[in-house]
């Protein structure tokens, strides 16, 4: 394995994270919004907000996942991260988040609330290391990790997308 990646992984104490990749909570507020605040769509009180790092390698990817709150990727180092996106009306984007802003490429992407995403370092790249930023701040019992078959079920056109991008 790349060094740098070694270094990345023990520097930060990244741990596996269930969607693909390696992770570590950076920032949790302390500061809590009531549940009620939040017009039923959170199943409790969420942090204000909550930021990780979050490290994938080339022979890694994340799954197609959702979750409830829009997410703000931001490119820290490392090569082009590809955020793959299918919105809640069946619609694929593919973003490219990185530092080549010539070639269509973004330092943020913020993934929409609600839109399935994935992701996956571009081609010939060793790694990305990236925050996603959250808020309200994340709980996993705001996180849905794609059934395959239940995903193309419902978006057959993307089908290719969704059985390379899901385990
Ligand atoms: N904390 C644990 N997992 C995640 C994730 O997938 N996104 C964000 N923003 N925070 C997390």
């Amino acid at each position: 394995m790349n060094e740098r990646i070694t270094v990345l992984i023990e520097q930060l104490g990244l741990e596996p994270h269930p969607e693909g990749g390696f992770y570590k909570e950076s920032y949790r507020s302390d500061n809590t919004i009531p549940m009620a605040a939040m017009q039923g769509v959170f199943s409790g009180d969420r942090a204000y907000g909550t930021s990780i790092y979050f490290l994938l390698t080339a022979d890694n990817f994340s799954a197609f996942h959702r979750i409830k709150q829009d997410e703000i990727w931001h490119h820290y180092e490392g090569g082009t991260l590809e955020v793959h996106e299918i919105d809640p009306q069946g619609r694929y984007s593919c973003y490219k988040v990185g530092k080549h802003l010539l070639n269509g490429e973004t330092p943020q992407r913020m993934v929409p609330a609600g839109s399935w995403f994935a992701s996956c370092v571009a081609p010939g790249v060793d790694y990305a290391l990236t925050g996603c930023t959250v808020s309200p701040g994340f709980d996993f019992d705001d996180f849905e990790l794609a059934n395959r078959n239940e995903l193309i079920a419902q978006f057959p056109e993307n089908k290719q997308i969704i059985t390379e991008l899901t385990r």
